[in-house]
């Protein structure tokens, strides 16, 4: 009697990696349960977890919903990379210029590091803009997200003072001479201006002290309260949910209720 061979077609289909080790497999999974559960005993924190993380979005929503998120992972890239240059960078008047020459040409990847954070810093600037041209648009600054707006708009204060207070650290010519334009100008603003003025310059003159307090307000000062001003923006977003597109017509609610049915 001739072998009977099946035509290629109807062969049953290999195995996945994960089904020929279903053992090993089950037990990785076991051990992830078990440890997320060990976790979540002690702490709750799933909870927390589902009630920030899972909600109903409504009708409507599109890719500029994305706006704010891309933000969030500008300012993420700037903070990962601003650790690796605080790395080799060095904020005295003496070593400041020398200290990113040596990061861009010759640190492992300085270049493209430094790339990152500068393109970054725009790439930043320009999500923020249209992340608040969204929520503006979409109406999302009424009631009850005032607050919310106005977190937004302490943000975009605090971004721009990242990038005011970034530009000086390479100690370069055009950004020395940059900063003293711009510290002029801070100057002759109203009222607050002079001090304001006086307190980036760390006193009277642009001097050696001016670098070190710059890079204080840039490392440590703007980014502690920008995280903070995020946690409060992104409990508000989950606390009151996403606005709905503005030209969708409201369901009538004897019309939600056919809708949830
Ligand atoms: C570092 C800067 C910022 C980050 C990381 C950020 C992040 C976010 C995220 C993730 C959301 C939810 C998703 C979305 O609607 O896109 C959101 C919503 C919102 N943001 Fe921002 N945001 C920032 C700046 C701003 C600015 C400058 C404004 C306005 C001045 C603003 C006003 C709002 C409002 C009103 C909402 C609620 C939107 C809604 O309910 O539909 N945000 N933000």
């Amino acid at each position: 009697m001739p072998k009977l061979t099946l035509p290629d077609s109807l062969r049953p289909a290999p195995k996945r990696p994960s089904e020929t080790n279903g053992q090993a497999n089950g037990a990785v999974k076991e051990a992830g349960i078990s440890a997320i559960d060990w976790v979540d005993e002690r702490t709750a924190l799933t909870g927390v977890a589902r009630w920030a993380m899972f909600r109903k979005i409504p009708k409507g929503t599109n890719w500029f919903y994305t706006l704010g998120s891309a933000t969030m992972f500008a300012f993420l890239n700037q903070a990962i990379t601003g650790v690796f240059l605080a790395m080799y960078y060095d904020p005295s008047p003496t070593r400041a210029y020398e200290s990113t020459r040596f990061l861009t040409n010759e640190a492992f990847l300085g270049e493209f590091v430094r790339g990152m954070h500068k393109w970054g810093s725009t790439a930043m600037v320009v999500l923020i803009f249209l992340h608040m041209a969204r929520t503006f648009f979409w109406g999302a600054y009424k009631y009850p997200r005032e607050l919310n707006w106005i977190i937004g708009v302490a943000l975009l204060i605090l971004t721009f003072v990242m990038s005011l207070t970034g530009y000086l650290l390479p100690f370069d010519q055009r950004s020395y001479w940059a900063t003293i334009v711009a510290n002029n100008i801070t100057a002759s603003g109203p009222f607050v201006g002079p001090y304001l003025a006086d307190f980036l310059r760390a006193g009277p003159d642009f001097g050696a002290t001016t670098l070190s307090r710059f890079y204080a307000i840039h490392m440590m000062l703007v980014p502690a309260i920008i995280i903070g001003l995020i946690g409060a923006h992104l409990y508000l977003v989950a606390k009151h949910g996403t606005t709905a597109p503005p030209w969708l017509k409201a369901t009538p609610p004897e019309r939600q209720r056919e809708d949830s049915a």
